[in-house]
């Protein structure tokens, strides 16, 4: 069980989830749960092969089954409009194409589309399917990440555009590390893995005219899907409707239009019906993206005294044949810690699978494990405690831009992290602690994560009644989204929050950011917060202009407001309801919309958040069995705006950060270039029984520079660190320094 104790003291309570009731209950509507009378559903048919062409398909047996209305490949797609035209013979398609769903007769990767058949019945469509015989043609693949490494180099598109970060680095005294007083070089691999949310990627296509579709599809961002689907189909904007109000889970696969939701609105094009199209956890694992294997080289110098003197981090991921899916492996190496010469290589190695994706912490939680594991290694060979080498290496401004941060309370982190955990009962040496028989190891790593803002739209408005309706095209794949802005909303309007709906995950609500990137609270908070208060001035002014208001006089700062109730100054006790000024003024509602985005402060300081995570491990000496037996997690993320849904967070964070550290791995038969794992069986994700108390705690000071509400990133924070602290707890215990996650007991005995 998860449990946890808030500090400093939550300054009011914090608003249970809005939407809580109608989860728990089953009343909150899925994509896949929309009804329709005249459904049909869709299977998909995969490649079986990892490289070649499709030399036949005999889809009559299928056609001929009952109930079936359309089998549908690249023989007789209707066709996506953007497409371009298809060349014969059918040519591979150059790096940086996005799939394209039945286009032609190449495959890519194994697991790819090739056909979906459409029936009455989901069983109907699924005894079809069986019966659709497809030949290939094998061409000789390569997914083996290891096997092929040296092929890997620096990306077409990193190439192309000098401005990317993900461009060669250097900066100081190349000859630093060859001349440090203390060296350490090591090699750290992260295997592929999966984000595999509970709830599988779903939609429902509904055509409701030839130029007018409707979707109901998961997804992490309305706004992003209708623009991507409007360009596929050659539509306008607003002639496609995204809706994805509920999201059982996501952890980045819902960042993108994958090729399974363009397959939906082709089949429903095709049967002229609305088609359901679920995938089933096996096609979970080459569908919507991945956590790309990568390998990491860092070398590291420093004094004897503990000073790091020089860092090197070259960093390989894989990606497809056809994309390239870049990721910020390499870039807090830059910005970690106070040194002067650093240098970072990222390169990709292109492979016969599909495009990887961005997951849970995406770049930093794959390079912070490196960066952070050899800290570790290095503190143990300096024989100094891996918290005392951070702090004497704490950047106090960013190193990498020469920037002051716009806040930066890791020290107060580091603080009372060490304190809530104990971290001074640590002994030094490894094996040294032990209890019950078995290995005790004590762990801490730092993290840190980008701030992510992006403009946003809010639209606040009040009506007669008195309650409050807020809309931006947001999302809340979990987090709980609508219950921050809710309070945001209350908070600023002085209304209860019973009163106040917020409104989210369709595509006609005002434009909005995809929930990605730690970046809804920052960018979307700041914009409920404007409309807010634009909505606030315009109805304080009408209050004002009301004859003989007790308003017209007050100073607008002192004006307070309680449920509703507007109060000249604290002392008054007479007041004025919103609801009296609209009814005087005779209007049904006041509205006012606002954007919200970054100004010139985004060049003037450097933001992050920032947050350390300590983690006790016990491990068994006699089958090498890792159990975490608690973790104290603490972040600076500037303002908290709800303890309650904040803490979620973090705990989530921490459970996903223990899956990638002990479990998470997913793993290819390289023979056929299929992965063999395929469920929750063959990929183990940590249930209740791995997971130990978890204490979270945050600093809770608004960072003035960032936006108007003092907040930064939580969700992606809460991962970064996390492995590497549980492999410096398993070092710590063990005396065995894994490298190559997850730390299984086959690494350890
Ligand atoms: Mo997150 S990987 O940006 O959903």
């Amino acid at each position: 069980m998860a449990n946890a104790h808030l500090r400093p003291a939550e300054p009011e309570p914090s608003l249970n989830r809005v939407d809580g009731r109608l989860k728990v209950t089953g009343a909150a509507t899925y994509s896949a749960e929309y009804p329709f009378d005249n459904l049909a559903h869709a299977v998909l048919i995969t490649s079986t092969i990892a490289k070649g062409r499709i030399a036949n398909i005999n889809a009559k047996p299928a056609e001929a089954a009952p109930g079936v209305l359309a089998v549908i490949s690249h023989k007789n797609t209707p066709g996506v409009p953007a497409y371009p035209p298809v060349k014969q013979p059918a040519e591979r398609a150059p790096i940086g194409t996005a799939f394209r769903v039945f286009y032609d007769e190449l495959i890519y990767f194994s697991g790819q589309p090739v056909a979906m058949v459409v029936a009455q019945t989901l069983e109907q469509a699924q005894h079809a399917a069986s019966l659709v015989e497809i030949d290939y043609q094998t061409e000789t693949h390569q997914t083996d990440f290891v096997a092929n490494r040296s092929t890997a180099a620096i990306a077409v598109n990193v190439q192309r555009n000098k401005t990317s970060p993900f461009q060669d680095y250097d900066r100081g005294d190349p000859d630093a590390l060859p001349s440090a007083e203390v060296k350490l070089e090591a090699t750290y691999t992260i295997p592929t893995q999966h984000h595999q949310p509970l709830e599988p990627h779903a939609i429902i296509a509904v055509w409701e005219a030839d130029d007018k579709l409707t979707v109901y599809d998961k997804n992490q961002g309305v706004k992003s899907a209708q623009g991507n689907l409007a360009q596929a189909f050659k539509l306008p904007r607003e002639q496609v409707k995204v809706n994805a109000q509920f999201i059982g889970g996501a952890f980045g696969s819902g960042i993108r239009v994958w090729p399974h939701t363009v397959a939906a609105v082709l089949a429903a094009k095709q049967v002229k019906r609305p088609v359901k199209l679920v995938l089933g956890r096996e096609l979970m694992f080459t569908s919507v993206g991945y956590r790309p294997f990568t390998v990491q080289k860092i070398a590291m110098g420093a004094t004897k005294t503990g000073i790091l003197t020089a860092i090197t981090h070259e960093g390989t991921g894989q990606t497809s044949a056809y994309e390239e899916h870049l990721e910020r492996t390499i870039l807090a190496t830059r910005a970690m810690y106070a040194c002067l010469n650093v240098s970072t290589r990222y390169r990709l190695l292109n492979l016969d699978v599909n495009t990887p994706t961005w997951m849970r912490g995406p770049g930093d939680a794959t390079g912070m494990f490196a960066l952070e594991s050899a800290l570790d290694e290095l503190a143990f060979a300096l024989q100094l405690d891996p918290l005392e080498l951070r702090l004497r290496n704490h950047a106090d401004a960013d190193p990498e831009r020469n920037l002051p941060w716009s806040a930066k309370s890791l020290k107060e982190c580091y603080r009372i992290g060490a304190e809530e955990f104990g971290w001074k009962n640590r002994k030094p040496e490894p094996r040294s602690m032990q209890a019950d028989g078995l290995l005790v190891g004590y762990g801490m790593a730092s993290s840190l994560y980008g701030f992510h803002r992006h403009p946003s739209k809010a639209k606040a408005v009040m009506q007669a009644d008195g309650s409050v309706v807020i809309q931006s095209a947001t999302m809340d794949i979990g987090p709980g989204t609508g219950t921050a802005m809710t309070q945001i909303a209350a908070r600023i309007l002085g209304v209860s929050p019973k009163k106040i709906r917020f409104d989210l995950g369709d595509s006609s609500l005002p434009d909005a950011p995809g929930q990605n990137g730690s970046a809804t609270i920052p960018s979307v908070g700041s914009a409920v917060h404007d409309a807010c208060k634009a909505l606030k001035n315009k109805l304080l002014i009408l209050g004002a202009s009301m004859p003989g208001s007790i308003l017209s006089s007050a100073w607008p700062d002192e004006i307070v407001i309680k449920n509703g109730r507007i109060y000249p100054n604290a002392e008054s006790r007479s007041s004025v309801l919103y609801t009296d000024i609209l009814k005087y003024h005779k209007l049904p509602q006041v509205e006012m919309t606002e954007e919200s985005k970054s100004g010139p402060e985004r060049d003037q300081y450097s933001m992050y958040s920032f947050g350390c995570h300590f983690v006790e491990v016990h491990v068994s000496p006699v089958t090498g069995e890792v159990r975490v037996k608690r973790v104290v997690t603490c972040a600076d993320v500037g303002k908290i705006i709800n303890y309650k849904t904040a803490r979620s967070q973090s705990i989530g964070g921490v459970v996903g950060g223990i899956g990638m550290a002990l479990m998470e791995e997913s793993v290819m038969d390289h023979r056929y270039g299929r992965y063999v794992t395929s469920d929750f069986a063959s990929y183990h994700i940590p249930v209740h029984a791995d997971i130990p108390q978890i204490e979270v705690f945050f600093v809770d000071q608004p960072d003035v520079h960032v936006n108007p509400i003092g907040a930064k990133g939580l969700g992606e924070i809460a991962i970064v660190g996390v492995a590497a602290a549980v492999a410096n707890a398993v070092f710590h215990a063990t005396g065995k320094r894994v490298r190559e996650l997850p730390i299984t007991v086959d690494k350890l005995v």
